[in-house]
């Protein structure tokens, strides 16, 4: 299951549009927070248990604060990752991160403003 956050960056060109249907911009970090959500619906898992949910709206709140443009968030079902919850996958570059806090949020967009990595909080090997 995967739950999105209302996508900011909609539009619709009808001139080069043949179907006019709906276009949007790629996300250039689209963050996907794991809420534990199994395929019943049930949120079950450690970062639900870890209160994952909770971040949801200091993680959405620091982005507008930031003005980050092209940043998203998306809510997901469990990543397999369970024992380094709260976990958040950046993608498209690909980061895991892990024990995801207010701190690491804060770490995780600073790094997207620099064009780096939170190091602390990453899980993925590179
Ligand atoms: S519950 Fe989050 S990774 Fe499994």
């Amino acid at each position: 299951m995967l739950l999105s956050a209302p996508a900011r960056n909609v539009t619709t060109n009808h001139k080069n549009n043949r179907n006019n249907t709906t276009t949007m911009n790629k996300p250039t970090h689209h963050l996907f927070v794991c809420g534990s959500f199994r395929a019943s619906g049930d949120r079950q898992g450690v970062c639900h248990k870890k209160e994952s949910m909770n971040l949801l709206s200091y993680l959405q709140g620091e982005i507008q604060d930031r003005m980050l443009d092209g940043v998203e968030v998306s809510v997901t079902g469990c990543m397999n990752a369970c024992t380094q919850g709260p976990v958040l996958i950046d993608y498209p570059s690909g980061h895991w991160y892990g024990k995801v806090n207010e701190e690491a949020i804060d770490a995780i967009l600073d790094a997207i403003e620099e064009g780096g990595v939170a190091e602390d909080f990453l899980i993925s090997a590179d």
